[in-house]
């Protein structure tokens, strides 16, 4: 899940209802969110109930932040997903779903690109394929995407 800024709502959801199966005991499977705002005491919605959802799921959540005013350099989910590149490789191996809700203007069509990027490097593939990776992920319905602008 990719959601910076308002894109994160859905997700949010996503991950109560996670917690809800995993207290009446059920199995949840490995949830990734990478979220990016502002700065973390300013725009970090949601901050404290995170807290109790990672508390609810233990290992199977990541929440991975990307704080694009708290350093001279901006960063965004995009970089974060370059960064955990083996991880998103390896959940898309057990056939993850990939969402990405936001921004459409930049943020979903950078996220978009680095995916194909990261795929491609991962498994030391062409650019292109990666790219039609990523094609195939959209129109087999494993790459979701709820984007505006
Ligand atoms: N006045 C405020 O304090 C405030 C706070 C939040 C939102 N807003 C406004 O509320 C509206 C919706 O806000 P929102 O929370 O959905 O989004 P947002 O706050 O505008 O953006 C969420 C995060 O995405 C980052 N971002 C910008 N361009 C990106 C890109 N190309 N790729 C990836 N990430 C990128 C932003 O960084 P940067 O902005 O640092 O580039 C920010 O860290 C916007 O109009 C926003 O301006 C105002």
């Amino acid at each position: 899940m990719v959601g910076p800024g308002t894109g994160v709502a859905p997700f949010r959801a996503f991950i109560q209802e996670r917690a809800a199966l995993a207290a009446r005991g059920e199995k949840v499977g490995p949830t990734v969110l990478f979220f990016g705002c502002r700065n973390r005491n300013e725009d970090f919605m949601y901050q404290d109930e995170w807290k109790i959802y990672q508390e609810q799921l233990g290992d199977s959540l990541k929440i991975i932040t990307a704080f694009s005013r708290e350093s001279s350099r901006k960063v965004y989910v995009q970089h974060r997903l370059s960064e955990h590149a083996e991880l998103v490789s390896d959940l898309l191996k057990q056939k993850a779903t990939f969402y990405v809700c936001g921004d459409a203007a930049n943020m979903a069509r950078e996220v978009n690109l680095v995916l194909g990027q990261i795929i491609a490097k991962q498994r030391g593939l062409p650019a292109e394929k990666g790219e039609e990776m990523v094609k195939h992920m959209r129109s087999s319905g494993s790459y979701q995407e709820d984007v505006w602008s």
